[in-house]
């Protein structure tokens, strides 16, 4: 009996291995990215989506998915059972404490962005080793990772690269530059003092992105949020009081070109590629230039300045524009929008259907 049994778990556990087909993990899947990336993966892959998030999935998304997990990426049990249950080829870590939270609770912050990132790239190298082959990790960074001392640096600094001022004043910030090395690191470097050498390979790739802006959700605990509560307010005829001042510049992009980078960066072959951690733009704009804009389109709108000074110092620190030349060179970055298109095309009629249906 017992070895019928152990005969049975054998061929049981060789028939599910048989079927272990290759899935792709999104984490912070109920987040602004994780809405658009998830529609867009499930329209042009056949691979099945996992997604794990604090929170169960949202209704709409679930359709789209196989699996979703409501766990915490620093709770390493179920992530453990993720790893064990599939065979991982693609990990897109989204999951974050965005800034303005972060500088509130920066252990927390510190845990979950590092501590989750490091699961994360923990899971990616088994995969990679028991599959013996490569599996590719997006995760988003940030312009957060800059830092300028002062106003007068950020005005007289033009359009900066990936290489200069990466001196965060946030812990938001500090936590995304390190993982992008740590990111760097298990891709490149990870055990290089074993004996052995370790089957499969990480592939690491990241976009430092700007102030993302999405008709389909409000973003919650970041600071470049003005910008898009400030949309979504006025759509709904509701005055708002921005929290930085009229001449705050900082870079914007929709969430459709967000997404699209994402897709375009890594279906991009590895020897294009000069660098792990691009920078993208799509145009740079004061919170005066959305609040005209708002206030033109919709007539029950009306926008206030109530300066929050120490919000206003975080916004300070980031650059007005940022250099996404080598995101142009190397993988063909171009946004469809610029900041005219991205109400005309895109925020306004998406807006509208969302708050009148
Ligand atoms: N949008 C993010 C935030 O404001 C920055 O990447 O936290």
């Amino acid at each position: 009996m017992a070895a019928f049994s152990r005969l049975y778990c054998t061929l049981g556990f060789q028939t599910e291995l048989k079927m272990r087909k290759p899935v792709v993990l999104i984490t912070g899947a109920n987040g602004e990215i994780g809405h658009g990336l998830i529609k867009s993966i499930a329209a042009k892959n056949d691979l099945s989506i996992i997604t794990l998030d604090l929170d169960p999935l949202d209704d709409e998304l679930k359709p789209q998915v196989r699996d979703a997990v409501t766990a915490n990426i620093i709770d390493r049990n179920s992530l453990e059972r993720i790893n064990a249950k599939y065979e991982i080829s693609e990990i897109y870590h989204l999951a974050a404490v965005l800034s303005t939270r972060a500088e509130f609770s920066p252990h927390t912050a510190h845990d979950v962005n590092v501590g989750g990132t490091i699961n994360l790239l923990r899971i990616a190298v088994e995969q990679a080793a028991s599959q013996g082959s490569t599996v590719k990790f997006f995760f988003p960074s940030s312009i957060a990772v800059y830092g300028l001392l002062t106003v007068e640096e950020k005005d007289r600094t033009g359009a900066i690269n990936e290489n200069q001022f990466c001196r965060p004043q946030t812990i938001y910030g500090c936590n995304k530059l390190y993982c992008e090395h740590l990111g760097r690191y298990y891709a490149n470097y990870y055990r290089r003092l074993f004996a052995a050498n370790e089957r499969g390979k990480i592939d690491f790739r990241a976009i430092r992105f700007p102030g993302l802006i999405s008709a389909e959700t409000i973003p919650s605990g970041g600071t470049s949020d003005f910008g898009p509560e400030m949309i979504h307010a006025g759509a709904r005829g509701e005055p708002y009081a921005c929290f930085v001042r009229p001449d705050t510049t900082m870079p914007f992009t929709t969430m459709p070109d967000a997404v699209a980078a994402i897709s375009q960066l890594m279906h991009t072959d590895a020897v294009q590629l000069s660098k792990s951690v691009y920078n993208i733009n799509s145009f740079s704009v004061t919170a005066e230039d959305f609040a005209n804009k708002v206030t033109t389109l919709y007539k029950n709108a009306s926008v206030t300045f109530e300066v929050n000074e120490k919000r206003q110092t975080i916004v300070d620190s980031w650059p007005a524009k940022v250099d996404d030349s080598a995101a142009r060179k190397d993988w063909g970055w171009s946004p469809q929008f610029d900041f005219d298109l991205a109400f005309e095309d895109y925020l306004v009629p998406e807006i509208n259907k969302r708050y009148t249906q």
